[in-house]
């Protein structure tokens, strides 16, 4: 392997937990809507983990599926990156579990905690560890167990998640293809506009955390909707531009899946017709770090990404973060 090889996405995979939790599901346990519901976020579904899967579960299933679309095996894999808001324990990583039950003997492995923007980070990371020549095959993973972190008496942020995992190989692919620009940013100042207070050692989790709901999923909704739009908007235009090209050149546009009226937005502000957007969170809800990665193989595997397209991967979230990786498809 060149020691500056171009680097991208050579397979990937996807896996939903087998249980889906309808709208009207939510009407028997909270004070909501399906027309409410729908009509706010476009969620119709979302798969809901079972008691006796963890996150690291969803991630081997997805990985398997990922590794066999691209004619690798676990003793191929050098790195594992697992993005992830909801990993099986704080410490050990849910990568090192990863790598230990996929079998993967000579990886490394850590987590990544870039909240929505996971699969994104993890992208650009792994196609530019292979590009420095550090390593030659990378397993990339979004996924959540959100159900599991979210407070299922607050209407304004259960009826949003789901759970499952979107998994992508990375490796060499020839001049040209792969990875040709991304963009990473942060703004920590608004972190808590999307938090869970009481998660780590500043707030540690107490008897008093857990009676006053401050161990769950924490949201301003309306100001991370604002702040989604503008950045997923900004962060795009930026990445086409590092990359010399234009919004028109667009074959296959993947934002994170957290809520259509926002992904329509961006389409709306880019001029993108829905034929060049893949849009699946009516039946995932939003899946988080899980997101983008569903949603890209889902497109793969329907057929809607063709050799050398011009694939653009947007994402925002807690952090705040967000970010953008625009590649030509191998
Ligand atoms: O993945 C990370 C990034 N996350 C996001 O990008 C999410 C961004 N935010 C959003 O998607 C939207 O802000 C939400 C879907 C979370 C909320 O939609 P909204 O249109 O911004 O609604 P809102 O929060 O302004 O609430 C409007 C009303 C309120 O009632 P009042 O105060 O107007 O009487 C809420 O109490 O809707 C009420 N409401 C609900 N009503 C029925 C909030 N949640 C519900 C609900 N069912 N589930």
């Amino acid at each position: 392997m060149s020691d500056k090889c171009s680097a991208g996405i050579l397979g990937t995979g996807h896996y939903a937990p087998e249980k889906i939790l309808t709208n009207g599901d939510l009407e028997k346990m909270v004070d909501t809507s399906d027309e409410w519901i729908r009509t706010r976020t476009g969620i119709e579904t979302r798969h809901i983990a079972a008691q006796s899967e963890n996150t690291s579960d969803l991630c081997i299933k997805a990985a398997k599926k990922a590794l066999e679309a691209s004619g690798l095996t676990p003793d191929d894999i050098d790195f594992v990156l697992v993005a992830t808001a909801s990993p099986d324990y704080v410490v050990p990583s849910t990568a090192c579990l990863v790598q230990d039950k996929l079998g993967c003997t000579h990886a490394g492995a850590m987590d990544i905690s870039a909240g929505c923007s996971g699969y994104i980070y993890a992208t650009a990371l792994a196609s530019n560890l292979v590009k420095a020549g550090m390593y030659k095959h990378i397993l990339i993973i979004g996924a959540e167990i959100l159900s599991r972190l979210v407070n299922w008496h607050d209407r304004s942020t259960c009826i949003l998640f789901g759970d499952g995992a979107g998994a992508a190989v990375i490796g060499e692919v020839p001049d040209g293809y792969g990875l040709l620009a991304s963009d990473l940013g942060s703004d920590g100042s608004l972190g808590k506009i999307l938090d869970i207070p009481a998660s780590g050692v500043a707030e540690p989790v107490t008897h008093r955390a857990i009676d006053s709901g401050r161990i769950y999923i924490h949201m301003e909704g309306p100001e991370v909707f604002k702040a989604a739009v503008r950045h997923m908007d900004a962060t795009t235009m930026k990445t086409l531009d590092k990359a010399g090209l234009k919004k028109e050149d667009i074959n296959m546009f993947i934002a994170h899946q957290a809520n259509n009226r926002i992904i329509q937005a961006i389409a709306k502000r880019l001029g993108l017709p829905q034929d060049k957007m893949w849009v699946n969170v009516n039946r995932f809800g939003n899946t988080s770090a899980a997101s983008v990665g569903i949603a890209l193989d889902e497109a793969v595997r329907a057929g809607k990404v063709h050799h050398g397209d011009i694939v653009v991967l947007t994402g925002f979230g807690a952090g705040l973060t967000w970010g953008c990786d625009v590649m030509r498809w191998m």
